[in-house]
């Protein structure tokens, strides 16, 4: 089996609706701009994790690793594009304090590049990787009929394709530099991160909205959110748990049917398709 069977670069057009309600949830504004917000996250942060790989490439001396990396490089660059197309539709809608949290997360990404070790840059990619993976696997059980349907489509693809390179972060941590310990604490720290500027973003789309009173008022939006809170935590809580514990490996997660299918059906729907890039 090659890389490119397992690990698939499809170029894909989706077709993001230039006036899409920012309530991509019908009725459920405060779940519509957690996945806005993580839609806004991705063409900062999955730069910064190529360019993380990029920097990763010359120390790795496993000609297959090389290939995989090459392939996750290509699926994150088709990722942000896509996702970008998105958020600018929301954009222009308006939401002017957008660009400050924006900047603040450039400068970031801009500075662990810069500053932090390849080491911790790569613990921090695969504290990503280790939540997307369990993020898809959620959300593969999900009723997603009340989502925007071209925008449940950019996530349904990105998803699928986050768990056909699952295993790839983690390789490149362990054959570079490895450790448990230190994976796991930067990893935390990872998530605590993406997670905190996605939960102010959140909070920043509900208020400059205005969804809240449109749908109906603090004390429903408060409802809504404790609901979502304890469905999405109690699915995902214990699967990211596991993660850390020392044992773990992405290797060892079955991927699920639904995950399959919806692969094969983007390959087939996609504009074309490429195999890893040459790597060197
Ligand atoms: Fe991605
Ligand atoms: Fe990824």
């Amino acid at each position: 089996l090659s890389v490119a069977d397992t690990i698939t670069v499809r170029r894909m057009r989706f077709t993001i609706p230039q006036d899409v309600d920012p309530v991509i949830v019908q009725g459920r504004p405060e779940e519509s701009f957690i996945a806005l917000s993580l839609s806004l996250l991705l063409p900062y942060l999955e730069p910064y994790l190529i360019r993380t790989m990029k920097a990763a490439l010359p120390q790795i001396t496993k000609r297959r690793l090389a290939d995989e990396v090459a392939a996750f490089i290509g699926q994150e660059g088709q990722h942000y594009r896509q996702h970008l197309h998105l958020n600018e539709a929301i954009k222009r809608k308006g939401f002017g304090g957008l660009a400050a949290l924006e900047d603040e997360l450039d400068r970031d990404y801009q500075r662990f590049s810069l500053e932090h070790s390849l080491r911790f840059n790569l613990a921090y990619a695969e504290g990503f990787e280790a939540f997307t993976t369990q993020l898809a696997r959620i959300t593969a059980d999900l009723d997603m009929s009340q989502w925007q349907p071209d925008v449940a489509d950019l996530f349904r693809w990105h998803l699928a394709e986050e768990v056909e390179h699952k295993n790839v972060a983690f390789d490149v941590y362990d054959h570079v530099c490895g450790g448990y310990v230190h994976r796991t604490i930067v990893g935390g720290w990872a998530q605590r991160h993406f997670l905190r500027w996605v939960l102010r973003t959140t909070w920043y789309l509900l208020h400059a909205s205005g969804a809240v009173p449109a749908h109906g008022g603090a004390w429903a939006s408060l409802r809504r959110s404790l609901a979502f809170t304890v469905d999405r935590g109690w699915r995902l809580t214990p699967k990211v748990l596991r993660t850390y514990l020392p044992g773990y490996s992405p290797h060892h997660i079955e991927v699920p049917q639904v995950l399959r299918d919806l692969a094969a059906h983007y390959s087939e729907v996609a504009v074309s398709i490429a195999g890893p890039p040459p790597s060197r």
